[in-house]
């Protein structure tokens, strides 16, 4: 008996110290990853190419990287703390605190996997690995451009904290993406579908908030997301960190079915519901988005599997 009683004790002790073994390596240890030499070859742009440049990183990047006129970055009061203290770094013109400490290169590399410049992943900026050549090449121009947008900030951001929870993902769940093998072109507006889920899909990532949740997002077979666009992941409103649960977007009764074209164009440009009241900010309004681009994701949104999902909000709206 006594023996027995040795032996559990014994063996408990050991699986502690296992696991806290583990957990400090988990805490410690962040993973990094090669950055490869990949070709980039950022023509000098025009100025429709750095108009363009503009309008995808005011739809694209701003949310996140715009304080004060300038994209010197801050903290980003939406994220749910059980993923950390998250901080949108400085990328303005600025040659060592902003985009400057970047070559053209490490910028593709990181914009595409997610690996940065130091070869960590980061979670949450976990790359575009389906956008357009022309896309991305039209950012990074817009990105070295004089614009007062890119006006340089002084400012030092704090790094991003991941939780624990992160950490363990990042340890043992997350990896970069893989690096395109051969340029990836834009779909021709004239293919309505294909140029709508490039959009939601691809460039914009509607789906990552709009799915079942943060961590399984598969930016490289999206309808391979659990939930894909049945909404439920909760976001918190940047004004008062209330959680608001992101909304079914498939063409299911619990979703965008008996929507109108103008109901959902308004709901993303913005922010108006049909019933004339205005979302949360949890949901940025999109007003950079033409009519052709709105039309477009919404014949793909009524394409892809409706899904029964009543996103039910913990708060009165
Ligand atoms: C969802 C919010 C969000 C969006 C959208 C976003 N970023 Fe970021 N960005 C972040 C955060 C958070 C970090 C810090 C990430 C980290 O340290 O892991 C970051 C870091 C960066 C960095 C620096 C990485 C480093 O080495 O510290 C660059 C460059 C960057 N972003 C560029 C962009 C560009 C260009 C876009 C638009 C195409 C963009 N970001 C869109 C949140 C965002
Ligand atoms: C940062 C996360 C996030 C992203 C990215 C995002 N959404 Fe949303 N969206 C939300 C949240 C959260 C709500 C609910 C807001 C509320 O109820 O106040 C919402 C609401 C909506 C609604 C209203 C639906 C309804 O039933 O009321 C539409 C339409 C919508 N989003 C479309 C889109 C489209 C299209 C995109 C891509 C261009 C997109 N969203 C990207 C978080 C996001």
């Amino acid at each position: 008996m006594k023996k027995a009683l040795k032996i559990i004790g014994i063996s408990l002790g050991a699986l502690i110290a296992i696991l806290i073994i583990l957990a400090l390596y988990v805490n410690f240890n962040t993973p990094t990853y090669e950055i490869k030499k990949v070709a980039v070859n950022i023509p000098s742009p025009d100025s429709s190419t750095l108009a363009h440049g503009k309008r995808l990183t005011a739809l694209m990047c701003a949310g996140c990287h715009l304080n004060n006129g300038t994209l010197e970055g801050k903290k980003m009061m939406e994220i749910p703390a059980m993923f950390g203290d998250i901080y949108a770094q400085n990328i303005s013109s600025h040659p060592t605190k902003g985009i400057g400490r970047y070559t053209d290169e490490e910028l593709v590399y990181f914009l595409r996997t997610g690996v940065k410049r130091n070869g960590e992943y980061s979670f949450i900026m976990s790359g575009h690995p389906l956008m357009s050549d022309r896309d991305l090449n039209a950012i990074i121009a817009f990105l070295r451009s004089d614009d007062p947008m890119m006006t340089a900030s002084e400012k030092t951001q704090y790094p991003t904290k991941p939780s624990f929870f992160v950490k363990l993902l990042s340890n043992f769940v997350f990896k970069p993406h893989p690096f395109p093998e051969k340029e990836i072109i834009t779909p021709p507006k004239s293919n309505q579908l294909a140029y709508g889920k490039y959009l939601a899909d691809d460039l914009l990532g509607c789906f990552g908030c709009h799915s079942a949740d943060f961590t399984k997002v598969d930016p490289m077979v999206p309808e391979n997301t659990p939930g894909f666009y049945a909404g439920g992941s909760t976001i918190l409103d940047p004004n008062d960190q209330s959680p608001v649960l992101s909304s079914n977007l498939t063409p299911h009764e619990t979703g965008l079915k008996g929507w109108t074209l103008e109901q959902f164009s308004d709901a993303v440009k913005f922010g108006k519901r049909p019933d004339g009241n205005f979302m949360t900010a949890a949901m940025p309004p999109r007003p950079q988005l033409t009519d052709e681009e709105l039309a477009a994701i919404w014949s793909y949104l009524q394409t892809i599997p409706a899904i029964d999902n009543e996103v039910v909000q913990a708060r009165a709206q």
